[in-house]
């Protein structure tokens, strides 16, 4: 008799070749429909799965990990950040965390260099006025943006994806890159990105035309930019934002464009998704994504056999590689 095979709920449709790998190897609770998990459905997921799989869209919070009896003993979550898992509680319940860090850093560092471009060069604008109908030729002075190579990129968090960014900016464009981290990478990483380090994060804001940011989301990263912060950018210069909402206070950053403290902003990732500030859609300046960061055929396959690694790794009684709790 074979042991019967640990059960995994799946809480959002993933690409078809993760998830006939996960009903071959696990016994799979898929999301035909794709609907978002209610609070009710997860918790019912925790207390009756032995492994749950989730994605950014559900809030793991507390309250949720507080569910009795808890049967998961792993939460495998589908994406590398996962500031919506409460990491404290889920190991105060003695379940381990996983994420999938690396299969995502390409896409993710072509995504923020592609909203600089997007945002600099009117892309956008341009984009909706071809499709409106308002295009009656060139102009020597029309939809005039401003030019990216040979600028000043500001990295703010130079860990895989800010050096990935950083990496296409400088080898790619020509640009200078200047970065803040806390835990700078070695000596010889900030040599070949041809990257300058500077202590504090107003340095960076002070300095840079194009300030991307790539931080965790941490209690510590809440608000990271604020208005005063805002207010240390150069009136020519962008933001970008790739990594998470909330690292950003958004209706600060709504003042600081209507005010012109800075030049625009392009934004794969908001304060509260999918709602996005309605001022924000106004705005020719801004660029606005619906968090595609990862968001191609390749990577989301990659990160769905990364999570399915992990759960492999664990119910085997092997430590998972991408173990964050
Ligand atoms: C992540 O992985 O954290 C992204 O935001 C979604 O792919």
């Amino acid at each position: 008799m074979t042991a019967p095979r640990p059960s995994v709920v799946v809480t959002r449709r993933l690409p078809a070749p993760v998830e006939e790998q996960l009903a071959q190897e696990f016994d799979a609770r898929l999301n035909r429909d794709d609907h978002p998990l209610s609070v009710a459905e997860l918790q019912d997921a925790l207390g009756t799965a032995d492994a749950l799989l989730p994605t950014v869209t559900d809030r793991l919070n507390g309250d949720v990990l507080s569910v009795e009896p808890l049967r998961v003993r792993i939460i495998a979550n589908y994406g590398v950040g996962f500031n919506h898992i409460d990491v404290t509680a889920a190991k105060r319940r003695g379940l381990v965390v996983t994420n999938t860090p690396d299969v995502l850093t390409d896409d993710t560092a072509d995504d923020a260099v592609m909203l600089m471009l997007i945002v600099a060069r009117r892309a956008g604008e341009g984009e909706r006025y071809v499709r409106a109908g308002r295009w009656t030729g060139w102009g020597p002075t029309h939809l005039l943006g401003t030019k990216v190579s040979g600028k000043t990129l500001g990295v703010i968090g130079m860990g895989r994806i800010g050096r990935a960014v950083a990496r296409r900016a400088h080898h790619g464009f020509g640009m200078r890159v200047i970065f803040h981290d806390p835990f700078p990478p070695p000596a010889d990483v900030v040599a070949e990105l041809g990257a300058e380090r500077r202590s504090t994060i107003e340095a960076v804001l002070r300095e840079a035309d194009f300030v991307s940011l790539h931080s965790p989301a941490t209690p510590e990263t809440r608000h990271l930019i604020n208005a005063e912060r805002l207010a240390l950018m150069k009136p020519g210069a962008f933001l970008i934002n790739t990594a998470r909402g909330d690292i950003v206070d958004e209706a600060t950053l709504v003042d600081a464009l209507k005010r012109r403290i800075i030049a625009g902003a392009a934004l794969d990732v908001f304060e509260r998704e999918p709602q996005v500030s309605p001022d924000l859609l106004t705005m020719e300046n801004v660029v606005l994504l619906p968090h595609l960061g990862s968001a191609t055929q390749e990577t989301r396959v990659a990160m769905g056999l990364r999570a399915l690694e992990n759960l492999k790794a664990f119910f085997a009684g092997i430590p998972p590689r991408d173990r964050v709790v």
